[in-house]
């Protein structure tokens, strides 16, 4: 069984900040920094970091020299990340004094997948291995197709959540990790136990995992549900926090953990990362989530 990430590349451009700025406010950022990122890359590097050896597809620009440096650093395989002679993809994040984030993403070769780029990738993967998606790279909707008739086990995070989700057979999806925002635009209902049954009853034979911030976290399948809170720390950079929940939550998961042990690690690893300015450096070692659980 093999694991495939199909997602974004970002170098992300952190801004220091006493707080969010305001529409028509100039304010001046006390430091800016430049992180690996992209939910796709910080997920891929979540999973490997979680001992779980991951592929990584999509495409990076001129500037994406740090970004495949991250992912071999790091062991993840790279043999399917294109390189292509123009920008990539990257983000400028504000960071509040509160380690609250904002971001404003630009697609770039994020945006740039191809029926023929797409193909070439799955052919190297079947029936049982893993897909995860989250909704930064363009065809979404074509890769979970392609995957699917494969019978590959697709994982989608649907974040952000855009109009390109609405076109997507979400039926095909084994596993929905996604916070209580991205589970109100998927179901049109907001309170966390209407979401997870609203997803249940929609695609039956999936599973819903549901962040819901500093509220915990709710695993659901239709059968068996069950909660897990967070671990207290004092946040410095919540940037990434979702991404390290998702790899280590689907590691714990293809590693055969029950549903209860995996939301546990994956709690433990987020409360661990948002201790930490960045994306890709914030998210921590298997080792270090199980020396303190
Ligand atoms: O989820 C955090 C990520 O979202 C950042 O690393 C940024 O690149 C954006 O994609």
């Amino acid at each position: 069984m093999k694991v495939l990430n199909f997602g974004s590349l970002n170098v992300d451009y952190v801004y220091s900040v006493d707080h969010i700025v305001q529409g028509g406010e100039t304010i001046l950022s006390s430091k800016r920094e430049a992180f690996c990122g992209g939910k796709g890359l910080n997920q891929s590097i979540a999973l490997a970091r979680a001992g779980v050896p991951v592929y990584h597809a999509g495409a990076v620009g001129t500037d994406g020299q740090m970004l495949l440096d991250a992912c071999k650093e790091n062991g993840v395989n790279t043999d399917y990340i294109r390189t292509l002679p123009v920008p990539g993809g990257h983000t400028i994040i504000q960071v509040d004094a509160k380690g609250q984030n904002c971001i404003i993403l630009y697609g770039g070769t994020n945006q740039m997948q191809t029926e023929e780029s797409i193909d070439a990738v799955l052919s190297n993967f079947s029936e049982g291995d893993y897909l995860i998606l989250q909704n930064e790279v363009n065809l979404l909707s074509y890769i979970i197709d392609k995957a699917f008739e494969r019978g590959m086990k697709i994982v989608l995070n649907p974040s952000p959540y855009d109009a390109q989700l609405s076109g997507c057979d979400l039926s095909k999806i084994s596993l929905f990790m996604l916070n209580e925002i991205e589970g109100e635009q998927c179901t049109g209902v907001s309170d966390p136990d209407a979401i997870l049954k609203e997803l249940a009853a929609k695609y039956p034979g999936s599973a819903t995992v549901l962040t819901l911030g500093s509220k915990g976290a709710f695993y659901y399948d239709g059968k068996e549900k069950v909660f897990q809170d967070i671990f207290k720390v004092k946040a410095v950079d919540t940037t990434a926090a979702g991404d390290t929940f998702t790899g280590f939550f689907v590691a714990s998961l293809i590693s055969g953990k029950t549903p209860a042990e995996c939301l546990r690690i994956a709690a433990k690893a987020s409360s661990i990362g948002v201790t930490r300015p960045g994306a890709v450096p914030s998210i921590p070692t298997i080792r270090e989530v199980l020396a303190d659980l």
